[in-house]
């Protein structure tokens, strides 16, 4: 009774949005692409309680598979003093892959905010940070990333491409979505309260949110965004009308995008998924705000779209 109302209490103030835990196959599906990056590294899972967190839990398991040099994982308890897990790479043990190392903990002073101190000088020594971060604190997440010049692979959701802590450096190559993306089922605690849609509740009494848009953002580069998006459809006006306020035109799809057409091209944020800097350029971002007229007279203002030109076409 008594760990319930605690679990309450954590998770109303911690967020509605915040407690969704990542599955292990979730972590393993987009983690496997990057193994190289993880050599003599210090990898830090900074908002991953390690008794449940698949983060902690993948790093234990691979650290002398990756070879990495040391894992730190701090646990956040709002307003209580909290606690750091650590595995420090033992020389003697590299190339042992089935030995699960141990690791050792240690009380922290705060509440192991990633954003307290302490945390931040486990930031600080840090080479690579893989976490899925609250919800509610993407952007300070992200900005705090940003002002520490920190490699990262972290999870979200796609609509926060448009934030201004984010959208910048997508514009500007410094940061991208990783391999995997779509809806994926999460972990959540008892006291979430049940869903029609997108819950279910497995044979161990363990409920699960479903969660859309859900993406990878990443500095690590990755071989799919040097793959171009096949496109093979031809710009034809009456197939691709162009907004009322915005010299741009309007292509619903990512697969209908015109192989020759010059001028801007307003697709859906799933573009970024699969974008190529090398093949297209994105001019800008539009949460709201484009309006389209429809055959039939009215005006439709378009969700949001992400601009872009194609770079192979020449001309505009
Ligand atoms: C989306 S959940 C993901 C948990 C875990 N990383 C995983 O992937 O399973 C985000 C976690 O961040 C924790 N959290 C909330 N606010 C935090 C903060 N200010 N600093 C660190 N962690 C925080 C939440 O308690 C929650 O467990």
């Amino acid at each position: 009774m008594k760990d319930q109302s605690n679990t309450n209490l954590h998770v109303s103030r911690a967020g509605k949005t915040d407690e969704f835990y990542t599955d292990i196959s979730m972590v393993e599906n987009e983690l496997k692409h990057y193994r190289e990056y993880f050599k003599d590294k210090i990898v830090f899972c900074n908002c991953d309680d390690p008794a449940m967190s698949n983060f902690w839990r993948y790093f234990q398991i691979n650290f002398y598979m990756l070879g990495l040099k040391k894992l730190i994982s701090t646990h956040f308890e709002k307003d209580k003093p909290s606690y750091k897990l650590e595995i420090i790479r033992q020389d003697d043990k590299i190339g042992q892959l089935a030995f699960l190392p141990d690791y050792v903990q240690t009380p922290l002073q705060s509440d192991g905010d990633f954003r307290s101190p302490e945390a931040v000088e486990l930031l600080k020594q840090t080479d690579i940070v893989v976490t899925n971060p609250p919800f509610s604190l993407f952007r300070d997440y992200m900005a705090q990333l940003k002002a520490f010049h920190k490699d990262f692979l972290v999870i979200g959701n796609l609509n926060a491409v448009t934030y201004k802590e984010v959208l910048p450096s997508i514009r500007s190559n410094e940061i991208w979505l990783g391999y995997t993306s779509g809806h994926f089922w999460f972990k959540v605690p008892q006291s979430y309260e049940e869903k029609r849609t997108d819950f279910k509740i497995d044979e161990n009494g363990q409920k699960w949110r479903r969660m859309g848009n859900i993406c990878w953002y990443t500095n690590l580069d990755t071989a799919s965004r040097h793959e171009d998006i096949t496109i093979f459809k031809k710009y034809r006006p009456e197939l691709y009308p162009s907004y009322d306020n915005y010299e741009a035109i309007e292509v619903p799809k990512v697969s209908d995008i015109p192989s020759d057409y010059k001028g801007v091209m307003g697709v859906p944020i799933t573009f970024l998924t699969r974008f190529n800097p090398d093949q297209f350029e994105i001019v800008d971002v539009k949460s709201s705000g484009l309006l389209l007229t429809q055959g039939n007279g009215t005006v439709k203002s378009m969700y949001k779209r992400v601009l872009i030109k194609n770079k192979r076409v020449q001309g505009l």
